[in-house]
C-alpha cells in the first residue's frame, strides 16, 4: 500500500538508518521491479508458501521487498506486486511515536474483522492514484513469520487497512475492486489518461 495523500501521509524517513551496516550501500541489493495494473499476476490468486520455501534465500527476498517498498515510499508490498504469485507480504506502518514496525506476513488468514473506516488509499501498483476506500477498522490476522513460526496479531486503523489491502493482493484483488462503482469508474478513467500520456507503464 502506498502512503495516503492526506493526513495519513507519513514523513519520508532517512533510509540509511533502516538497514544494518551489513548491506553497506543501498545499491548492493538490487531492487525488485514493481509491476503495475493490469499486469495479470496482480489479478491472480497467489499460491501458498510451502514449508520448503522457507530458508533457501527466502529471508533475502523479504529484505529485498522491504528495501524496494521503502525506496518506493510504500507502507506495504505483496509478493504479486513484484511478479511472484505467492501469499506473502511485508509492511511497515510506523508506531505512533514514529518508530518503524517491520512486519512480515506469510500465508495470511483474516480471522476476524470489525468496525469500519473510510480513508484514502494508494497502491504501489497504481502509481499516482489515490482513492477513498472503505475498510474494516480492526482485524485479527494469523500468519507465519519469515522463519515459518505461526503468530496472530490484532491491528486497527492504518495497520488494519494495510493488512487488508495486502491480503487482498495475495487473493488477486486490487483496491479498485474495493471502491464504489462511481469511484472505480473515475479511477479507471484516470488510469487510461495516465497510460495515454505515457505516465503509466
Ligand atoms: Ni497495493
Amino acid at each position: 500500500m502506498a502512503q495516503g495523500r492526506q493526513k495519513t501521509r507519513l514523513p519520508l524517513r532517512d533510509l540509511s538508518s533502516k538497514f544494518p551496516p551489513i548491506y553497506g550501500k543501498l545499491s548492493v541489493m538490487p531492487l525488485l521491479k514493481i509491476v503495475h495494473y493490469p499486469e495479470p499476476v496482480l489479478l491472480t490468486v497467489g499460491k501458498p508458501v510451502s514449508d520448503e520455501m522457507f530458508g533457501n534465500g527466502f529471508a533475502g527476498t523479504i529484505d529485498n521487498m522491504f528495501e524496494t517498498m521503502y525506496r518506493a515510499g510504500g507502507v506495504g508490498l505483496a509478493a504479486p506486486q513484484v511478479g511472484v504469485s505467492r501469499r506473502f507480504f511485508v509492511m511497515d506502518v510506523p508506531l505512533e511515536n514514529g518508530v518503524p514496525n517491520k512486519l512480515v506476513f506469510v500465508n495470511p488468514e483474516i480471522l476476524h474483522v470489525e468496525g469500519e473506516q473510510t480513508g484514502d488509499e494508494g497502491c504501489l501498483s497504481f502509481p499516482g492514484l489515490y482513492q477513498t476506500v472503505k475498510r474494516d477498522m480492526r482485524v485479527i490476522v494469523r500468519a507465519q513469520d519469515v522463519q515459518s513460526e505461526k503468530f496472530e496479531m490484532d491491528l486497527d486503523g492504518l495497520a488494519a487497512r494495510c493488512v487488508l489491502h495486502e491480503t487482498d493482493h495475495c487473493d488477486g484483488i486490487v483496491f479498485l475492486d474495493r471502491m464504489t462503482v462511481l469511484k472505480r469508474e473515475l479511477a479507471k478513467r484516470k488510469i487510461k489518461h495516465l497510460q495515454k500520456t505515457g505516465k503509466w507503464e
